[in-house]
């Protein structure tokens, strides 16, 4: 099978009422240790890459050995832009052999956003590629575009949106946020479902999208605090929320943190417990592990979707 866009893999998540996991990618290990999850327990998945890991990686490495995951596994893989930032970068995606791409112009006015993410949809499109936008700010990384703090998608808008744009998915802010400090301490999180509910009345069987959907593993938190690590206070979104949205419209909750914490947990672990060790693939390789046993216990535990690689 080649690389497939997010459409079918959307269509039965709604219908099955579970969600894909999209896992960023930015090397090989963590490739490899997503993929090995997914295959063991026959689960689709959407690997994405952000504009800053394409940067980091190159986008020719993370494209073939992506490829290299395709060819080896034979599960329906989606090759998908995280935080497009342009028409160009969502362009050079799309000509590079990207099958998703995302938009976002949450940023924008909502005029804007529209302009630009209906540019993308029209480029997109005709070239069999499915385009994910945004509406309402997370706190977190749009925070480095001049959003202090973020602000709850208005449902109001939603309809509209996807009409005028055709985008295939839309990423909401009810209350999820990027990085591994999502709520302080004593603070209680709470997801606003409610909201949710109203885009689900208003767009009936649209996919949406959950960013920020972290959950912060207090073992592999602990893992790094006890050797050496300081990670105090991070706190991700209960995995009972997580289920909760999947089981509505949320067909792609995406997951960063917990694979940077994993790795991380992993890596100080090896090198702490085997100090004479120099060979990076020992502790790259404890990296790849606990990589492959967060990404396994999310498609059990949380996301649903083991055992849906054939349809
Ligand atoms: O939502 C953002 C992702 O976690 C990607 O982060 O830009 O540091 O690769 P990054
Ligand atoms: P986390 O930081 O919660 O893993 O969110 C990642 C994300 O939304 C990538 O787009
Ligand atoms: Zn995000």
């Amino acid at each position: 099978m080649p690389l497939v866009n997010t459409k079918e893999m959307f269509k039965k998540a709604y219908d099955g009422g579970y969600a894909i996991g999209a896992f960023n990618v930015n090397n090989m290990e963590i490739l490899q240790g997503i993929v090995d999850a997914c295959f063991e327990l026959n689960s689709p998945v959407i690997l994405q890459v952000s504009g800053s890991a394409r940067k980091y990686a190159r986008h020719r490495y993370l494209y073939h050995m992506v490829m290299a995951a395709v060819e080896d596994t034979g599960l329906p893989i989606a090759l998908h832009l995280d935080h497009g930032s342009s028409f160009e970068l969502c362009k050079d995606c799309i000509d590079g052999g990207f099958t998703s791409v995302m938009i976002d112009g949450s940023h924008l006015s909502f005029e804007e956003n529209v302009e630009l993410t209906k540019k993308v949809v029209d480029y997109a499109h005709p070239r069999n590629v499915t385009v994910e936008g945004e509406l309402g700010q997370l706190a977190g990384i749009e925070d480095e575009v001049n959003v202090p703090t973020g602000s709850y998608t208005d449902p109001e808008q939603v309809e509209e949106f996807v009409s005028r744009t055709g985008v295939d998915s839309l990423a909401i802010a009810i209350g999820t946020s990027h990085g591994a400090f999502k709520f302080k301490p004593g603070q209680k999180p709470q997801l606003r479902f409610d909201i949710l509910e109203e885009v689900m009345k208003r767009v009936p069987g649209f996919p949406i999208v959950l960013h920020g959907a972290s959950s912060v593993s207090p073992e592999h938190v602990e893992l790094i605090k006890k050797y050496g690590g300081q990670m105090d206070d991070a706190i991700g979104i209960p995995e009972e929320m997580l289920r909760q949205a999947a089981s509505m419209a949320v067909c792609k909750i995406n997951v960063d943190s917990d694979l940077r914490i994993a790795m991380t947990a992993g890596i100080r672990k090896y090198l702490s417990e085997n100090p004479k060790h120099f060979d990076p693939r020992k502790y790259l390789g404890e990296g790849r592990e606990f990589i492959k046993s967060v990404v396994r216990h999310k498609i059990e535990n949380v996301l649903g979707c083991a055992g849906r690689a054939d349809g």
